[in-house]
């Protein structure tokens, strides 16, 4: 693992600001500054990019993040691969790790296989450029320059090593390693990719992880690709995406097809946001990467029975991947049509019209389950509950969970509870208190927290060796006794986590980073938003200080009140001692009466 530190230190470097407005234009407004939120759908700007707290924030989707998980999610980068991101735009080097020396080696030779792809990728494009035996081919196709271009593509010359004009030393371990190179079984090596039109397939930050070279004529096999290597892995790419990045903000959509030359048709005709999978099934981390940075995610299979057995299997993968508020649809090509050939004949209009008649994902499946079953029978709608059983359990998206359920116990003609029950789900309950709590103004604590947020630098204000105090530090949650039992235990954690954090600093805390993975992550995320809605309201600033020493007080007297209830309890059992005693009654002449109804609000 990357060290919080170094998180750190590198967030205090970076500007979030600048991290967004590189993919994203941003318009000020007061004091923070919006756009029209690339996470989802909407006309007027509500994500906000707070500078001064070095988050961002969208009032309408809720997404929010520091300038590294804006790269996640925007980017689809991992976490280690957005630090090193930033850290390589503030010229700053991610430390290697003592415990694993074998991570830092992996890195090393993962670098080393990308610049080795990335010259041999230069070296097919210039090649493309002098052969007109592949030009004509391209051209035979349909392909302008604009899309070779587009997808870098380029020409793997006849021979068997032609990689030899290009790299010093063709016996380098490192060209057998990134796939270029074969290693033959009497020590001969020569070029894996001979006489292929090539199409790079790049990762995420753009880099070029593999090939995929497709004859010129109607030789075996049609397409050969790279082999995995430490930079790549087949089920975890897709052709095209990084291409397709711009175009599926755009539209809100990704249409995932089957092969290189599909994307490159769709491309061509302004279909910008398609991607393929590489010649294998769509496994569950291509669903995760495609959700992750859109809302709709089209799957186009060929019309035949291969692509129903092939969408049967994205389906089955895609359950468990699937979020309420994205959808994944199903659209089937006429027999004899794939994506490359449809668009060509019909245009883009008609593309787009049999996009909207894509079969949302629910439907697909009920209509391959009740194929052939007669669901007027008892027979056929027990067969049919008893095949939907073990896809829905592995459902976890609740909202689209519950409404797929529903579905099928109409269809199936049980009642939503007795359909639950064969898949084990327990009923709702609602959570009255829960909604009660939020509807009521917000509690002393609640903003104090808030006001903290926003002027972390007032933690000077105050004297916070008091929350330090063993039998004060954690409310007694279910001991109804004193005012500060009423607080939400993660309000009140988050408090005793923050102090120290805040005075301790010596580099701005990302607060966002400092919870990241930890259970009070979605608290930060929401008293962050709030501090900004405060900072948004010009005529906050008039009174804040004094609301915040205010609410501090009511902290302190709420804290005052467990000790002195503990203390008197230790009194009435005869146990409290001369200190204790004493201590009682500082503490009498420092609280005044009534403090627990006033320390409540
Ligand atoms: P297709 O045969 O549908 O390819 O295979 P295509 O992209 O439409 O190619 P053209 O139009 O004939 O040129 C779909 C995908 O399956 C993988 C490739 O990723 C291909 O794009 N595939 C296919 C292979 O990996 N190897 C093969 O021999 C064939
Ligand atoms: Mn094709």
């Amino acid at each position: 693992m990357i060290p919080k530190s170094f998180v750190h230190e590198l967030l205090a470097r970076v500007d979030i600001v600048d991290v967004v407005e590189s993919q994203l234009p941003l318009k000020r407004a007061g004091s923070n500054l919006v756009a029209c939120c690339p996470f989802h759908n909407e006309k007027t700007p509500s994500f906000t990019v707070s500078q001064t707290k070095q988050f961002y924030h969208c009032f309408g989707c809720g997404a929010h993040g520091s300038a590294v998980g804006f790269l996640m999610e925007y980017s689809g980068l991992g976490y280690v691969e957005a630090i090193k991101d930033l850290a390589s735009r503030v010229g700053m080097s991610v430390p290697e790790m003592q415990s694993a020396p074998r991570e830092a080696a992996r890195h090393a030779e993962s670098e080393q296989l990308a610049d080795v792809l990335q010259r041999a990728a230069q070296f097919y494009r210039s090649e493309l450029k002098r052969s007109e035996h592949a030009i004509n081919y391209l051209k035979g196709r349909g392909l302008t320059g604009e899309i070779a271009a587009r997808f870098q593509l380029g020409y793997a010359p006849a021979g068997w090593q032609p990689l030899a004009a290009v790299f010093d030393n063709y016996q380098s371990h490192s060209l057998v390693d990134a796939g270029l190179v074969v290693q033959g079984d009497e020590g001969k090596r020569y070029d894996r990719f001979r006489d292929r039109i090539m199409f790079p397939i790049l990762n995420q930050r753009g880099q070029i992880i593999g090939f995929g070279g497709r004859v010129l004529d109607k030789s075996e096999p049609k397409y050969l690709n790279s082999p995995e290597t430490a930079l790549f892995e087949k089920g975890h790419e897709l052709y095209g995406l990084f291409q397709a990045r711009r175009g599926l903000r755009e539209s809100g959509r990704i249409v995932v097809v089957e092969g290189y030359m599909d994307v490159a048709a769709l491309a061509q005709y302004g279909i910008d946001y398609a991607c393929a999978t590489l010649g294998t099934a769509t496994t569950p981390w291509h669903v995760q990467k495609l959700l992750r940075q859109t809302e709709e995610v089209i799957y186009c299979f060929d019309g035949d029975a291969a692509g129903r057995r092939a969408a049967w299997r994205a389906l089955e993968n895609s359950l468990a991947q699937l979020q309420d508020g994205r959808h994944i649809k199903f659209l089937f090509l006429p027999a004899q049509d794939d994506p490359d050939s449809f668009i060509r004949r019909e245009g883009k209009p008609a593309f787009e019209v049999l996009l909207t008649t894509a079969m949302p994902l629910s439907e697909f499946a009920i209509r391959q389950l009740t194929e052939g079953l007669d669901m007027a029978s008892v027979e056929g709608r027990a067969k049919f509950l008893q095949e939907v059983k073990p896809l829905v359990k592995q459902v976890n998206a609740p909202i689209f969970g519950l409404m797929l359920r529903k579905r099928i116990a109409a269809l199936a003609g049980v009642s939503d509870a007795e359909f639950d029950q064969q898949c084990g789900i327990q009923p709702v309950r609602r959570k009255v208190r829960e909604v009660a709590r939020r509807s009521q103004p917000a509690s002393f604590l609640r903003r104090l927290l808030r006001l903290l947020v926003a002027r972390p630098e007032w933690v000077g204000q105050i004297d916070t060796s008091l929350l330090g105090k063993p039998q004060a530090g954690e409310p007694q949650l279910g001991k109804p006794m004193t005012s500060i039992a009423d607080v939400s235990a993660q309000e009140w954690a988050l408090l005793n986590e923050l102090l120290p954090m805040l005075t301790a600093q010596s580099t701005r805390i990302n607060l966002t980073e400092a919870f990241r993975g930890t259970p009070l992550a979605a608290l930060v995320a929401a008293i962050e938003q709030e501090a900004l809605e405060l900072e948004d309201d010009q005529f906050a600033e008039d009174g804040m200080l004094e609301e915040f020493l205010a609410a501090w007080k009511q902290v302190q007297a709420a804290v005052d009140v467990v000790e002195r209830t503990e203390l008197e309890h230790r009194l009435a059992s005869g146990q409290a001692s001369a200190d204790e005693k004493q201590r009682l009654r500082a503490l009498y002449s420092r609280v005044p009466a009534g403090v627990e109804t006033a320390a409540r609000h």
